[in-house]
């Protein structure tokens, strides 16, 4: 196999082999393959796209590279009862807290959650930087720690083991800084091999359309959507997508531990109308996938039996539920210019802000700020008053604060008060 002859049929538009594919995957996984080749390639792939069964040949070649997992079979193995697992996976989005309440609450309707999760990087969070701002919270869990927190709390949220999908690791982390990570084949293969290789039996993925997402149109998400639940179907995992809105971003909150605050007035029976609607939409899906479809979400949520499940299971990993969270040591408050109704807050600006701040972090080895953030005061449909706080930014390192200004400049639009304004639905579209 010759890595140049590969590139060049990939820029001149023509399909790989099987044999082809199997070859480069592995010969990355093992330094053969060059950092700079598989930057060519990945560019190559960006622009000129792969067919359905490059597609699903690259997965596969992805799941190969490391190890698989059958955790449901491991539970059952250590005594636990023969319950159904179900997972979620989001595409990433600007203040999308939502595995927070939702690995709980399903938990607590009676399926088995592990959300093997990630870290943020660009204006995108990650779920386990959020949990990392609970005093004593520890991501990184053995298999059998892992295996302990689902049996005594039904839901664990860890980061996944080095043997999952290597390839992909390597990957990923090359296409994000090459400019190759909005290529809808390499995102689909991407997800869809750690999913796969994690050996859940029912998958349900929130795939994120608009300005804070990677797919910017309504097509190109559902084209993702659909490419990710053919991959998952053809490998016996009972898979559905919800397209939902990325274009504001999701609650009030951006930022770790006021993301955290944000899931807890969640798990409370309260928190933002958006951030209930889609956490329960997310959960009705996995217990429906998980063969649950009369459990009811919403009175686990009213009763406190999310909540209980929520304390287990940061509890079982070391964390402290009752820990005050931190507070950021300077805030600065954006106010309205004029009177009116807003009738847009951008995700991607709120999201590059709060990144600036500290709460994301700009190469994968960087420390995130705990508190750094920022709370929307109003959110599009709201009626906003002249000189009153519309966004208020939290940051350790108040020198960051002009930087994360300049990218809220044109963020949002007040329209003169009176002016009709439609709030967008939450999910899009269901497909499956
Ligand atoms: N999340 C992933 O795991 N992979 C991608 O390519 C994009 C988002």
């Amino acid at each position: 196999m010759d890595v140049i002859d590969i590139i060049r049929t990939k820029r001149d538009h023509g399909e790989l082999t099987d044999p082809q594919i199997d070859w480069v995957i592995d010969a990355y996984t093992r330094g053969t393959v060059a950092d700079e080749q598989m930057s060519a390639l990945a560019m190559a792939i960006l622009l000129n796209g792969m067919t359905r069964r490059e597609i699903a040949r690259w997965t596969a070649a992805m799941i190969a590279s490391g190890e698989r997992l059958d955790i449901a079979g491991d539970l059952s193995a250590a005594g636990g009862a023969a319950r159904p697992t179900a997972d979620k996976h989001s595409t990433g989005g600007v203040g999308d807290k939502i595995t927070l309440p939702l690995a709980p609450l399903v938990a607590a309707c009676g399926a088995v959650v592990p959300q093997l999760s990630g870290r943020g990087l660009g204006h995108t969070g990650g779920t386990l930087d959020k949990l990392e701002s609970i005093p004593g919270w520890r991501a990184s869990l053995s298999n059998k720690e892992m295996l302990d927190v689902l049996g005594s709390a039904g839901c664990v949220v860890c980061a996944a083991g080095e043997g999952l999908a290597p390839a992909d690791r390597k990957l990923y982390a090359l296409r994000d800084v090459t400019g190759t990570v909005e290529s809808i084949p390499l995102i689909a293969s991407s997800i869809m091999s750690k999913k796969i290789a994690e050996g859940t039996g029912s998958l349900v993925l929130d795939v994120k359309v608009g300005t804070g997402a990677f797919m910017k149109t309504l097509d190109d998400a559902r084209e993702l959507a659909s490419t990710m639940v053919g991959l998952g179907t053809d490998h016996g995992v009972r898979t559905v997508a919800l397209v939902t809105d990325m274009s504001t971003p999701l609650g009030r909150t951006a930022g770790n531990a006021l993301e955290v605050r944000e899931a807890l007035e969640v798990l409370a029976g309260e928190g933002p109308a958006d951030v209930v609607a889609l956490t329960l939409a997310l959960a009705r899906e996995m217990l429906d996938a998980a063969g649950l479809p009369d459990a009811d979400p919403a009175k686990a949520l009213a009763d406190g039996s999310a909540m209980d499940a929520w304390r287990r299971m940061i509890t079982a990993q070391g964390g402290d539920p009752d820990a005050p969270l931190p507070d950021a040591r300077e805030t600065h408050t954006v106010t309205a210019a004029t009177s009116g109704v807003l009738t847009r807050l951008d995700a991607y600006d709120v999201g590059v802000a709060a990144w600036r701040l500290g709460a994301g972090r700009a190469r994968k080895e960087d420390p995130v700020q705990a508190a750094a953030g920022i709370v929307l005061h109003a959110k599009p449909g709201d009626p906003v008053t002249e000189g009153a706080p519309l966004l208020t930014l939290h940051t350790d390192t108040p020198d960051r604060i002009p930087h994360a200004l300049e990218s809220l400049t044109s963020s949002y639009d007040i329209a003169p008060a009176g002016t009709e304004f439609v709030v967008g639905p939450i999910v899009h579209e269901r497909i499956g």
